[in-house]
């Protein structure tokens, strides 16, 4: 271990307000849990906030499970509203000057777990008496002492208390009495204000706490102050967290914290809407270091120097237990760098470090990348750039020796291939987060083998950004990216990967050849997917979590499988979130209430229906059918169809293009006498060009080359295809296919003859662009029978004669007439 080494540490300051939307968002998330907690059906929620009413409306429909009326004029609250809210289970009224609360209300809503009732004008604390209540908010009243009545002991299953008053002015030794046997398990205590009186030994009623949130100030009394640390080491709690505990105004002397150093439950500290002076934080955190803490928290501090050197920290004989530092939104009193002085000793064993909202612009980076023990650090909402976090006066010699994750979100960072380089420099880093920047795709990216889990979530980076990822990467975030489409290829360069985030995109659909076999999680929710179908499943085999919700779901049979089989409990967000969008007639309605009939959307079941029927009849005609020969002529006929639409379709776009032969023939040494004997003299006679391995092959070039310059110049290619073919010359075509992708998607150029019956079921596995070019395309089949040969011929001509005139130019067709004596004026 360094004995005395010193870091003068550098952090950029401004007195600029550092924004912090902070409260909004908590009461966001606090509301979540609830729904959570309360909400089966969208049905069930009823948001009447704001809407100027003066008393709850008495029509509320009986399914309610969700209501907020803040933020509206109701001075009282009475039973008649609630009479049939049995099922209420979620209530909030803030903001709404609420002076009374009749108990009828509660007997009438029996089924309430959250109640939240701050922000209002509650003379006394109401009666509660409600089994199944957990999170009870009453802060922010005008109750003007914290006495609990007796109807509280009934709430057994309470979980969070908030209890706080501007005019509860002393905290009375026997206030909490009756709540001594609720197993509490957080108290948020206080409005913010000083208390006048405060009795030794109330806070020691709580038996089973284990965080308390202290919203009280004591400037003037520092020893009331100690008494209250006393008392919340008798509760056992581990987690503090006080809040505008020493007020702007107010001059700290003394060392008021001494007591952390002797209470050995507490793990977690937070410092909360605090003016810190220099002076206060070195007294301050020797308290901390010989402490019991392992995790520190400042939240929305003011720091000032008020010592002439800084921050000075000498080196400590003891233990330290502390291993996570968090700083989130730091307020420079002083236009300048702070200064910090301390012994390296203190920080080395520091596992975890936030530095969020701080105006950081440039990383002290020898002080913070040479933390030996750091695990995760998080810069997140500062003001950093590419070349602020990699400074050029950085020595990194060893940087990061152990930092696992590293998170950028909500900075200025903007090259993603800069970034991507200097990544290799941090040897054990598995996890980056960059959401929330400005990052472009600027050039080619590399990454190292160690990185496997990347957030760009929040970028505008579009479909190519699969292209500049890493196949190593296990789990991919891009919410919110600009994405439209997603395809089987992008995904194909992700072996790894187990979870992959596309929330907030515009993709329409998720493909059906989709092959993830790794994945675990797949978040597509707020998309523009409007079903998702039982092939998107069968790809994802170990899928244990599917975020599809917000999406403008079609309610139709497109969705029957999804709303009746899927198994449910792969989907977090079900069925809150699932809402059919179209048609018109059912827009709104929950997914989960949606009813196919089965009869119309499952084709087994029309099956065994009109199976009876029908098999009666198709015996009838098989009979006939099957005697005449007709399921060869019938798939002929099928064949010939095909071929007819489709030359349609491509004439046009085909118009321009000029061909050297009609067609390529590749086939097995082994169907030589065939090829030879019967398909060669019958269509050169025809007058049709071909290019024959053998014989027009260049003498000399690599096989596949060959194969590529016959295929080019040739307007279709025929595979000759028997059991020897497929076993000795399919890998070539495997290879070539790999080459020269844009060929072998346009599959319409390729022709199948099967000269003995190949089911594509037969083929081995690994011929699986064989299997699926058989199952889609159209084939022929080579018949025994004489008279159906002349068919066989017949469509086969047809298919080549598409490419008509304009198409095998007579220039070039008498070029290589040479070689292909047989091309005449006929083409
Ligand atoms: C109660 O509502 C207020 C105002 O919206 C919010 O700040 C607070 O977090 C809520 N309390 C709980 C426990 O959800
Ligand atoms: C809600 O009211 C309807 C009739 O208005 C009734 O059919 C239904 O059973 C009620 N549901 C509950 C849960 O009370
Ligand atoms: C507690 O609940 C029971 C019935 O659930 C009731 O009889 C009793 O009066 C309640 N106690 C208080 C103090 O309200
Ligand atoms: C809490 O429980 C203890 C023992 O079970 C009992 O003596 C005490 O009276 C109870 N207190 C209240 C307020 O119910
Ligand atoms: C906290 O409680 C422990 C025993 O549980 C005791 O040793 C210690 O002195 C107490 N600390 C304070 C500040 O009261
Ligand atoms: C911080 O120091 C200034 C003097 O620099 C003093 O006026 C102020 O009261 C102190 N604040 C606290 C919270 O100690
Ligand atoms: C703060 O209080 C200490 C002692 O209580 C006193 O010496 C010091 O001058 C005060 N500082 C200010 C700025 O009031
Ligand atoms: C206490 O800190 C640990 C480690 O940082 C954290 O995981 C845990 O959630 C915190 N507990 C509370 C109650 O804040
Ligand atoms: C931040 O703390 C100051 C007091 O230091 C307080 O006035 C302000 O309201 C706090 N801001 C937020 C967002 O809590
Ligand atoms: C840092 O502190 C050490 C003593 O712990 C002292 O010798 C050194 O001069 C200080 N450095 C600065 C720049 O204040
Ligand atoms: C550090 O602690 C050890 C034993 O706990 C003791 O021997 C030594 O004197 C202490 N050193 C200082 C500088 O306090
Ligand atoms: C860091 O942790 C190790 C092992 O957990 C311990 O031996 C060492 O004393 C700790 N260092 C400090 C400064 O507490």
């Amino acid at each position: 271990m360094s004995t005395q080494s010193t870091i003068v540490a550098f952090l950029i300051g401004t007195i600029a307000i550092v924004s912090l939307m902070k409260s909004d968002c908590l009461a966001l998330k606090e509301d979540e849990k609830g729904i959570k907690l309360c909400v089966t059906s969208r049905r069930g929620m009823k948001d009447l906030s704001h809407k100027s009413l003066t008393e709850v409306p008495s029509n509320l429909p009986n399914e309610t499970q969700y209501l907020d009326i803040s933020y509206n004029s109701i001075q009282r609250l009475t039973g008649a509203p609630f009479s049939r809210l049995s099922q209420l289970c979620f209530l909030k009224v803030t903001h709404c000057g609420l002076q009374e609360i009749s108990p009828s209300v509660f007997s009438h809503t029996p089924a309430l777990k959250v109640l939240n009732i701050s922000y209002n004008d509650l003379p006394i604390i109401p009666d509660i008496s409600l089994k199944h209540l957990k999170i009870l908010d009453l802060a922010n009243n005008l109750y003007n002492s914290y006495r609990i009545p007796a109807s509280f002991q009934n709430l057994t299953n309470l979980h969070v208390l908030s209890l706080g008053s501007r005019a509860a002015l002393s905290v009375n030794y026997n206030d909490f009495d009756l709540l001594m046997n609720v197993s509490l398990h957080h108290l948020v205590l206080g409005a913010g204000i000083n208390w006048q009186k405060y009795d030794s030994g109330a806070l020691a009623k709580f038996k089973s706490l284990q965080r308390i949130s202290l919203f009280a100030s004591f400037c003037r009394d520092f020893g009331m102050f100690e008494n209250v640390l006393v008392d919340l080491n008798v509760t056992g709690a581990t987690s503090l967290r006080f809040i505008t505990v020493f007020p702007d105004n107010c001059n700290v002397s003394g060392n008021p914290f001494k007591s952390l150093t002797t209470m050995p439950f507490i793990q977690n500290l937070t410092i909360e809407n605090m003016w810190i002076n220099s002076s206060f934080m070195e007294a301050f955190l020797k308290n901390v270091w010989l402490s019991s803490l392992y995790d520190l928290s400042f939240v929305n501090i003011t720091y000032n120097e008020d010592t002439l050197d800084g921050f000075q920290f000498r080196t400590i004989n003891h233990t330290i237990n502390l291993c996570s530092i968090t700083f989130n939104g730091v307020n420079h009193y002083q236009y300048k760098y702070p200064t910090i002085n301390m012994s390296f000793e203190a920080i080395s064993n520091l596992t975890y470090l936030k530095f969020s909202g701080t105006g950081m612009n440039i990383l002290p980076c020898n002080a913070i990348s040479a933390l030996p023990s750091l695990e995760t650090l998080d810069l997140s909402d500062n003001l950093l750039t590419d070349s602020g976090f990699w400074w050029f006066q950085c020595s990194y010699t060893s940087v990061f020796p152990k930092l696992r994750q590293l998170s950028l979100s909500k900075n200025r960072f903007i090259s993603l291939s800069f970034i991507s380089e200097k990544t290799y420099q941090m040897k054990t880093l598995e996890s980056l987060d960059l959401s929330f920047n400005s990052i472009s795709l600027d050039g080619n990216c590399s990454w190292p083998a160690h990185l496997t889990d990347l957030s760009l979530g929040n970028n505008n980076l579009g479909n190519s950004v699969f292209q500049y990822l890493s196949p190593n990467f296990e789990r991919i975030d891009l919410s919110k990216t600009g994405i439209t489409a997603i395809t089987q290829e992008d995904l194909s360069q992700f072996p790894k990967l187990t979870h992959l985030k596309l929330s907030s995109n515009s993709i329409q659909v998720i493909p059906t050849d989709l092959m993830a076999p790794a994945l675990l999680s797949l978040h597509v929710d707020q998309n523009a997917i409007t079903s998702i179908s039982k092939e998107v499943l069968a790809g994802l085999p170990r899928l244990q979590t599917l975020k599809a919700g917000s999406n403008p779901f079609v309610c139709s049979c497109d969705s029957h499988w999804f709303v009746t089989n899927l198994n449910k409990s792969l989907l977090p967000d079900w069925p809150l979130d699932y809402t059919c969008s179209t048609p018109p007639s059912f827009a709104g309605l929950s997914l989960s209430e949606y009813k196919t009939s089965e009869l119309s959307c499952e084709t087994w079941l029309q099956a065994t229906v009109t199976l009876p029927v029908v098999v009666v009849i198709s015996a009838a005609i098989g009979l006939v059918f099957y005697k005449c020969d007709g399921v060869w002529y019938t798939k002929m006929l099928w064949v010939w169809i095909r071929v007819k639409k489709r030359g349609k379709k491509h004439s046009n776009m085909l118009n321009n293009v000029s061909y050297s032969y009609h067609a390529f023939i590749s086939y097995s040494h082994q169907d030589a006498g065939w090829v030879d004997s019967q398909l060669v003299p019958s269509m050169e006679d025809s007058g049709f060009s071909l290019c024959v391995h053998e014989r027009d092959f260049v003498p000399g070039d690599w096989i596949i080359d060959n194969i590529i310059k016959c295929v080019e110049s040739s307007y279709k290619t025929l595979f000759v295809l028997s059991k020897h073919f497929v076993q000795s010359e399919w890998c070539n075509y495997e290879l070539f296919f790999a080459q020269h992708r844009a060929i072998s998607v346009q599959q319409d150029c390729l022709v199948f003859i099967l000269l003995e019956p190949i089911t594509a079921e037969s083929l081995p596995k690994r011929f699986l662009r064989l299997r699926s070019l058989l199952r889609q395309q159209t084939y022929l089949e080579w018949p025994k029978d004489e008279r159906k040969q002349q068919v066989f011929w017949a469509s086969l001509k047809s298919m080549l004669h598409m490419a008509d005139k304009s198409m095998v130019l007579k220039d070039v067709a008498l070029a290589i007439s040479d070689t292909v004596p047989l091309v005449t004026d006929q083409v």
